[in-house]
């Protein structure tokens, strides 16, 4: 039998693509459901039965039937905030039980990371990189710097000396804050987060790369879940304003412990325009009535923090990178909706910084550039109830060729409304 090949969905932009809508609608074709890196800075909605859940650290494939959801070794994870979400998926009838493996080499998120990580953004002031506070840099830094705790160490006898240890070394690099006031309980969570732990023992801690690897070579279909998105990768992201895990499709190897020569099809999810949350460059940001109206119209406030996201156009600059470096088979376009109805249209084709035009995406993210733009004429017809490609309207089919020529991939789905149902497949 020809070996199985595993297929990732991830985000090209700035996060908050859509990626929980496109798992939640791809996962009735796949077996297993994984995800690969980030923890819970990820906020993925889902949309069904009048029904709306964000999802933070498990997989969106928990609510379909059958599926087996694994948190990979690649995930960082805050028990505290685990555990709450099951509770919540719980509350919807669904047993969690049996659908939900976790990586003993994914590495715990400690109160004190927390801590770590609102001291740090605080003492930054306008520098900050706008964290979403759940303490995943000062984890990861752990990680690489080889002081983390890990989910297997939970087995050992010893787990509470290990805690103790990071925790006093967290304390002492939290001197270098005087000023840094908690803006949370430290005591309560602590204690909230021991119960978590304990909890978190009824699901089975897993050697997730043998599972995932002796999946495959059964013929076990497994779709890999990304979080955050290209352009905050850590290596080739806007740095230092991005995540601290490697969101490209390369993260999948690293984070779930399989060849490159297992990567299948890999989705690259797009907004049909753009938006940002946190600090750092944005070249199509827009701060105008338009911009404002993509917010509304799109609903661009966090899932995970609830702040207003910066929207702008779409960048076909910084697209086309994101595309190339993640080897993107399938382009997958969201939200077009939310352009409705505007009149005109506008997409970045290059970047101009002095007397200096490129259309490469430039080293620091286009800190200091001015977006130069093609113009669409807009299609000012409702999408929402669409459901066929060939019923979309003319201009709307060629903003959708136009992209597809530039990034020479195929749109292969587009979505048109928040809900499981509102998905055009090609
Ligand atoms: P993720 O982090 O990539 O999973 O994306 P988020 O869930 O953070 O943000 C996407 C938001 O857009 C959510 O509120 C979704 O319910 C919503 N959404 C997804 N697809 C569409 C779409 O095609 N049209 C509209 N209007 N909303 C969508
Ligand atoms: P999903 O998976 C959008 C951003 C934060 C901040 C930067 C670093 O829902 O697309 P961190 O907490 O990781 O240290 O924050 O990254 N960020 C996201 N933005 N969507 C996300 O996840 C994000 N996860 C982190 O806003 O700018
Ligand atoms: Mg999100």
């Amino acid at each position: 039998m020809e070996q199985k090949k595993l297929d990732v969905v991830l985000g090209l932009q700035w996060g908050d693509e859509g990626k929980g809508k496109v798992v939640d609608v791809l996962t009735p074709a796949y077996n297993v459901v994984a995800r690969f890196q980030g923890g819970p800075n990820a906020g993925h909605s889902l949309v069904f039965d009048g029904d709306h859940f964000v999802l933070h650290t498990v997989p969106s494939g928990i609510f379909r039937k059958g599926t087996v959801n694994v948190i990979g070794n690649g995930v960082v994870i805050d028990p505290v905030i685990l555990m709450e979400e099951i509770s919540e998926i719980e509350k919807r009838g669904v047993d969690v039980s049996d659908k939900l493996l976790i990586s003993k080499r994914a590495h715990l998120i400690l109160p004190t990371h927390r801590a770590l990580d609102a001291a740090s953004e605080s003492a930054m002031g306008k520098a900050k990189i706008g964290s979403t506070l759940k303490g995943i840099g000062p984890a990861y830094a752990d990680k690489t710097g080889r002081n983390g705790l890990r989910v297997g160490d939970i087995l050992q006898a010893n787990f509470q000396a290990l805690y103790e240890s990071r925790k006093q070394r967290h304390l002492l690099l939290l001197q270098q804050y005087p000023a840094y006031e908690s803006p949370f309980d430290f005591a309560t969570y602590e204690q909230e987060w021991f119960q978590a732990v304990e909890q978190m023992k009824r699901f089975p801690f897993i050697d997730s790369e043998v599972y995932v690897n002796e999946a495959l070579e059964k013929g076990v279909s497994i779709l890999a879940e990304g979080a955050q998105g290209s352009l905050l990768d850590i290596d080739f992201g806007t740095y230092p304003y991005v995540t601290s895990s490697n969101t490209l499709s390369a993260g999948v190897c690293t984070g779930l412990g399989i060849a490159p020569s297992r990567v299948g099809r890999v989705y690259g999810i797009f907004k049909a325009y753009c938006t940002r949350v946190g600090s750092g460059p944005f070249p199509t940001e827009l701060f105008d009535e338009d911009g404002e109206r993509l917010r509304q119209i799109g609903h661009e406030f966090g899932a995970t923090t609830g702040r207003p996201r910066r929207t702008g156009w779409l960048d076909m600059v910084a697209l086309k990178y994101t595309v190339m470096m993640n080897g993107v088979t399938d382009l997958i376009m969201m939200k077009s909706d939310v352009l409705d109805e505007f009149d005109t249209i506008k997409v970045a084709v290059a970047y101009k910084e002095g007397n200096q035009t490129t259309d490469r995406f430039p080293y620091d993210g286009g800190k200091n550039v001015t977006p130069i733009y093609k113009e669409f004429p807009g299609w000012k017809t409702p999408l929402s109830d669409l459901r066929k490609y060939e019923d979309f309207p003319e201009a709307f089919k060629n903003y959708i060729a136009y992209i597809e020529a530039e990034t020479k991939c195929r749109i292969s789905i587009v979505s048109v409304g928040p809900d499981r149902d509102a998905t055009v497949v090609r």
